[in-house]
Order: C-alpha cells, then sequence, then structure tokens
C-alpha cells in the first residue's frame, strides 16, 4: 500500500475524492460535485452520521467522484472512527477500481499525527488478504494510492503515516500466521516464518531444535511434541538496541494444531485449532514493529512451538513430566497442552532476568465463555501491568478486560504425585489456567493475555475482516512504546 502526503489543491484532483466529514462541518470543496455533496447535506437529504457513506458523481459525464463518509460528532471522533473510514473507503475504492484515492478530513479534534497514524493503520489492516489457494486466483483489484492531504505539517503527517503502516503490516504478518493452515505452518515452518521476519529487519533469531530443547530439560514441550511427527522447536527473537534501559520479554503459544492429543477433541469446529498458534503469531508480529519502529526497549519474544497429534508416542493422562523449571507436573488432560509448552518458555524468559513477561496464548475455550469474542482476558497480580496494558488496549483498539486469579486456586492446582496437576476445574478455567502459568514466572512483574476469543472469530470491522485478527500485537506495541 502506497501513501502520499499533499496539499489539498492536489488531493482533490485524485479519481475519487473522499471527504471524511464531522457533522455539522462544510464539505467545503470548489468542483461540482462538491457543491452537489453540500446541496444534499443543506437539504437534510445525508447526514454525517458514523459510517454513513454515499458515493457521487457529477462534472462532465460524471467524472468527478465524490465519496463521503460520516464521522457523527467531531469531539467523539476515535482513532477507531477513523480505522473505520478507511475500511469504508478501501471498500468503495476496489470497487470503483479507484487508482488515486484522495483524503480530506474535516472536523476532527485529534491531532493530525493521530489521524495520519489511525489513516496509515486502517488501510493497511484493511487491504489484507487471507492466503488462499484456488485453481482460479482471485481477481481482485489491484490496491489504490492513498494520498492524505496536510497544507501544513506534512513531515509530521508523512511519519505518522508511516507509523501506522509499519504497525499494520506487522499485524497483517501475525494475520498471515494464523491463517495459514497446519500443513503449511508446522512448528519447524514458523521457525522459518520468524527467521525471515528477523532476517529483513536486523532482529536476532535463534530456532532450538528437538537436541537443544532436551540439552534445557524442556519436558513440557517436549511432552506435548511426542505424539505428532513434526518435531516441536522453540523460537526466540531479539530485539536488541544500544540504548536500551528495560528488557522485556512476550512469550507465545504456538501450537501449529491442537487435535488435544489423547484427550482427543471432538470433531465440529475443530478446523479453528489451526489457530492455536495465534500468541505465538502476535510475538512474531510485535518484535517486527519493535524492530521497525527502532523502539529503545530491549524485547525479548520466545515462542513454544508444537503440534499436539495423538500418535503412538503421545504422552498420556496420568504422565508425569518435569518442566525447565524444575517443576513437575502431571498430566490430567492432554488438550490442556498450552500451558505446558508454556511452562518452559516461561521460565526461559525468566532468565534474561526481564522487568517484565507477557504472555499471549489462545489458551482456554473458558475465556471464550467469559468474554465472548470482544475482548482478551488480562491475567495479572501487578497493578502497574494491569493499567498500562489496559491502557494499551483501549488506546490501539486491540480489546482487552480484566480478570482473576485466585489465590485459592493454588491449593487445588496441587498433584499426589507431581508438583502440579494440568487441570483445574470447568469452572473459572481461564482463572485455572492463569493460576498454573503464575508457577513458572517467580518473582518477574507478568501478565497474561489469553486471546482465545479474539485471535479469529472476532465481529468484523470495516477495515478488519473474517479470520485471524492479529490480537495482541497493536496493544504490545502501545505498550512498549509506553514503557520509559
Ligand atoms: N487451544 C485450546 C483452547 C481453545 C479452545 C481456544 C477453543 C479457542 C477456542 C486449549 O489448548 C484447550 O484445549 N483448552 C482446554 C482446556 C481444558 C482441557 C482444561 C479447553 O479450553 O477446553
Ligand atoms: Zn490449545
Ligand atoms: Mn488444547
Amino acid at each position: 500500500m502506497q501513501f502520499d502526503v499533499a496539499r489539498e489543491a492536489q488531493v482533490v484532483t485524485s479519481d475519487l475524492v473522499t471527504v471524511w466529514l464531522a457533522r455539522g462541518e462544510k464539505v467545503g470543496l470548489t468542483s461540482d460535485v462538491g457543491a452537489l455533496a453540500q446541496a444534499l447535506i443543506d437539504r437534510d437529504e445525508w447526514k454525517a452520521d458514523a459510517k454513513n457513506a454515499v458515493l457521487l458523481y457529477g462534472g462532465k459525464a460524471g467524472k468527478q467522484r465524490l465519496l463521503l463518509v460520516g464521522l457523527g460528532t467531531g469531539k467523539d471522533v476515535t482513532s477507531e472512527t477513523l480505522k473505520r473510514a478507511a475500511g469504508i473507503t478501501l471498500a468503495r475504492a476496489k470497487a470503483v477500481k479507484a487508482k488515486r484515492v484522495g483524503i480530506v478530513v474535516r472536523g476532527v479534534k485529534l491531532a493530525p499525527a493521530s489521524v495520519a497514524d489511525a489513516i496509515g493503520e486502517g488501510f493497511v489492516l484493511g487491504s489484507y488478504v487471507a492466503p488462499a489457494r484456488k485453481k482460479t486466483a482471485d481477481k481482485s483489484a489491484s490496491l489504490p494510492r492513498v494520498v492524505v492531504s496536510a497544507d501544513k505539517n506534512a513531515t509530521v503527517v508523512e511519519a505518522a503515516l508511516e507509523h501506522g503502516r509499519v504497525v499494520a503490516s506487522a499485524t497483517n504478518r501475525a494475520r498471515r500466521l494464523g491463517d495459514l493452515p497446519a500443513n503449511e505452518l508446522t512448528p519447524t515452518d514458523l521457525g522459518a516464518q520468524a527467521q525471515a521476519m528477523a532476517k529483513g529487519t536486523g532482529v536476532r533469531c535463534k530456532v532450538h531444535r528437538v537436541a537443544d530443547l532436551k540439552r534445557m530439560k524442556m519436558g513440557g514441550i517436549l511432552g506435548v511434541g511426542k505424539g505428532s511427527a513434526e518435531p516441536p522447536v522453540l523460537i526466540e527473537l531479539h530485539h536488541a538496541p544500544k540504548r536500551a534501559t528495560k528488557t522485556v520479554c512476550i512469550v507465545g503459544k504456538g501450537i501449529t494444531f491442537d487435535t488435544g492429543g489423547i484427550s482427543i477433541k471432538p470433531p465440529a469446529g475443530m478446523e479453528e485449532m489451526k489457530y492455536d498458534m495465534c500468541g505465538g503469531a502476535a510475538v512474531v508480529g510485535a518484535v517486527e514493529a519493535a524492530a521497525r519502529l527502532n523502539l529503545p526497549v530491549r524485547v525479548i519474544g520466545i515462542i513454544a512451538a508444537a503440534e499436539n497429534m495423538p500418535g503412538s508416542r503421545a504422552q498420556k493422562p496420568g504422565d508425569t513430566l518435569t518442566t525447565a523449571s524444575g517443576h513437575t507436573v502431571e498430566v490430567i488432560n492432554t488438550d490442556a497442552e498450552g500451558r505446558l509448552v508454556l511452562a518452559d518458555a516461561l521460565h526461559h524468559a525468566t532468565t534474561f532476568e526481564p522487568d517484565a513477561i507477557v504472555d499471549l496464548a489462545t489458551l482456554t475455550g473458558a475465556c471464550v465463555v467469559a468474554l465472548g469474542h470482544d475482548a482478551a482476558g488480562l491475567f495479572t497480580r501487578h497493578d502497574g501491568m494491569r493499567k498500562a496494558l489496559q491502557d494499551a488496549a483501549d488506546a490501539s483498539g486491540d480489546p482487552l478486560w480484566p480478570m482473576p486469579i485466585f489465590a485459592e486456586m493454588d491449593e487445588d492446582l496441587k498433584s499426589s504425585v507431581a508438583d502440579l496437576r494440568n487441570l483445574g476445574s470447568r469452572e473459572g478455567g481461564a482463572s485455572w489456567a492463569a493460576a498454573f502459568l503464575k508457577t513458572f514466572v517467580g518473582d518477574v512483574p507478568w501478565a497474561h493475555l489469553d486471546i482465545a476469543g479474539t485471535a479469529w472469530g472476532m465481529r468484523t470491522r470495516e477495515y478488519l475482516g473474517k479470520g485471524a485478527t492479529g490480537a495482541g500485537v497493536r496493544l504490545l506495541v502501545k505498550w512498549l512504546e509506553g514503557l520509559r
């Protein structure tokens, strides 16, 4: 997707001119079609309500095209409103095969940089196409050039557009990884994808294979991976800027397919378990954005990747395994595999002595029952992290909702044959999982994000369609930007 910044006089020469208009504002174009638009508003035939859009034709042979997009009340317009306007605009631009789309924004109280950031992000997220394999390729229109109007502040606007573009393309990378089917994205493939990302960005990437996992005594990842012909891996990504004062680890669940293992899942909807690596995908995306934005914080991404299969070597209910921290776990249910691989990955994170750890995982169906698809669960005992992550979520359009980790649960996670069992009870299942994870982070400030409801299947927004959403990437970037 290409962006340009130009004076309004140039923007209005685009083959599709769009005016994003707050209520009560004038269209303010001298063209024939501009006058028509104003007349419609004056006659009360079109209102600048949010998401209300109309495409008007005017001039000689209807050659002038003007898309009006309503924004609602100017003082209530947020980044989210503008991203939705971008989604609406992109869909209309594709429908009329526009080559150059000019954007004029009227009556918005946000700073020019925030407006441009949202435009960059909204268009790039809107341009995402999920990977597909069809005999005849989809002939959808190529993407238009987007020309943003700025009579002053042009350099600020350019930088903000670029910021939005970088965050959205990193999010789109995570979406693509999520949408890839499990036969095209094994744990080894996920390692190669992380390496490919690192190559383009100056990030250092290390993929630990089975021999390394054995040396590091990662019984959790090895136990889950045992039932599959595809070997598990632990992926490490390092963004290490010289001027960094803080170190944070972001840890992702990377189960490339979750059959449930021997505690096998019922068939209905099992195809969705290709998305069980979306926490890992978010880590790849967030590290990419941190590197491309040169964020002055050391970020270590850690992804525990495995395929949870019921093969003849699969772990079995009742097995006990020893995790990297030395804690032993009785495997009651092989479908509670995410917490097993995360146990090793979280412990590995603590060895870097970070200032904070955040993990992201499609961890429990119970979290989807609790929150639906409108927010991911935010689990932490650290008030500072809860606030910082919640603020980042609210500002980024990548929603979180606070959830508890009850101290009472610790006692009930004890096993008679090991230190822990990998199952609590069905009621409060998302909190049981979080309580299990807590054991493996020691004293490091830590938050767990259960993205089972948001990694895919969210209600669609104008700029964010079906399939993987890249949940976590945008809020992590916001959170990293706020660290000092
Ligand atoms: N990957 C699933 C969680 C999941 C289920 C995410 C549905 C999104 C939609 C996870 O590994 C799992 O199977 N969790 C079990 C835990 C249970 C066995 C304690 C679950 O949620 O049922
Ligand atoms: Zn899973
Ligand atoms: Mn499972």
